[in-house]
């Protein structure tokens, strides 16, 4: 199972590296790569493919991550404290299930590490209004409401503080993420030329797999989300098998009734079909030729059978750690201390540079004439 796990990963996580200024800065900080999950509901195929997928890769490959449920982050359009409580610890579930591993990725919850919104404060001083007023996620997020929160407005301030409290190198993400990344870059260069050197420009790692962006299952014009009103639109990792038969079998395809392989001109059977590579670990290719004498209504079948087979052991692991939930807090509780420890050394560094910190021996002083 580990190693058809990790095979499968493997190939879907070709990942490719978004940069402005690929070598900029990044070889004198050691390699750190750091990324975030908003603890809202249930994680669908769309998610798992586009972020946990290759946070696990990157894990098992040995790299030294940090990984924050982004709770702050959850706040910004208004919620439910009682729900919220109950998606931080589902959320933790969710990522043991699918495969990280405490033991070797540093996995806390966001607020519980105040560094996050002393840097955020600080980087917001030096980010402008009209730089954050033309990101696409603002725009799209706001504008619905009469009344927007200002933690909306300054989301990405946060997510880049995030990132530089841990002087994270590198931010595996959905392509959706890239303009906030950019952001950070832009914040991290801010800061060091007015301050000095401090922050490694951090690079964003996108799943490079044609198979990373699935679309919605009711309109394949439109990418698998967690904010589409109707459930029927996705598979959510933790969906019961008769939903995920049913969500699959009313998935819509087109007129042709036999199976191939064509994201453009037959986007819906495409997703499936990309849907059921991933979940089988068998190419798109040899996909097609074994299913050439079934049509799409008898393939949409077989494709629910896979994801259901696939979805069962991680299933029935977030159940196990859901049942358990001071195993639960008490792996938030080690990954925050271990946050802190870095993050901690970090703000000192900030504080001393935005001359909010006298150096030690100076404070010293200070008492002794006192
Ligand atoms: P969201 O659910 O939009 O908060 O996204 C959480 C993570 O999953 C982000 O890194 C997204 O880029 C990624 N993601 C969301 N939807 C999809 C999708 N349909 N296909 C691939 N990745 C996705
Ligand atoms: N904004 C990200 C999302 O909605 C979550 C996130 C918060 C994040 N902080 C981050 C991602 C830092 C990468 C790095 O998916």
């Amino acid at each position: 199972m580990k190693i058809f796990w990790n095979r499968t990963l493997h190939r879907f996580c070709s990942t490719k590296y978004f940069s402005t200024h690929a070598t900029e800065s990044i070889s004198k900080y050691p390699r750190r790569i750091f990324s975030g999950i908003q603890p809202t509901g249930a994680i669908h195929l769309g998610n798992y493919l586009g972020a946990i997928a290759q946070w696990v890769k990157l894990q098992n490959e040995g790299e030294n991550i940090i990984l924050s449920i982004a709770d702050l982050h959850s706040m910004t359009l208004p919620h439910d404290p009682k729900k919220l409580r109950t998606n931080i610890l589902e959320m933790t579930a969710t990522l043991l299930g699918c495969g990280i591993d405490p033991t070797k990725t540093v996995l806390f919850q966001q607020s519980t590490v105040p560094e996050h919104t002393q840097i955020s404060w600080c980087l917001g001083c030096i980010c402008t209004m009209p730089r954050l007023s033309h990101l696409p996620q603002y725009k799209e997020k706001s504008k619905d409401l009469k009344d927007i929160p200002l933690g909306l407005f300054i989301y990405p301030v946060l997510q880049a503080a995030d990132i530089l409290t841990y002087k994270a190198t590198h931010v595996p993400v959905g392509e959706d993420q890239v303009q906030q990344i950019q952001l950070s870059q832009e914040l991290a260069r801010m800061f060091n030329s007015r301050f000095g050197d401090t922050f490694p420009i951090p690079h964003a790692i996108i799943t490079g797999s044609e198979y990373a962006r699935l679309r919605s299952l009711r309109d394949p014009a439109k990418k698998m989300s967690k904010s589409d009103p109707d459930p029927k639109s996705r598979i959510c990792i933790t969906d019961k098998p008769e939903d995920i038969v049913r969500n699959i079998k009313k998935a819509v395809t087109d007129f042709t009734s036999q199976v191939t392989f064509d994201p453009e001109e037959r986007p819906g059977v495409s997703n499936l079909i990309s849907i059921h590579s991933f979940v089988t670990n068998e190419p798109v290719d040899k996909i097609c030729r074994d299913v050439q004498n079934f049509n799409t209504g008898q393939y949409k079948l077989i494709v629910a059978d896979a994801v259901v087979e696939y979805l069962r052991p991680i299933q029935e692991r977030i159940s196990h750690y859901l049942s358990d939930e001071r195993h639960l807090l008490e792996v938030l509780k080690n990954g925050q201390e271990e946050a802190s420890e870095i993050s901690s050394k970090h703000w000192e560094e900030v504080q001393h540079k935005l001359g909010l910190k006298f150096k030690i021996r100076k404070q010293e002083k200070i008492k002794t004439h006192g």
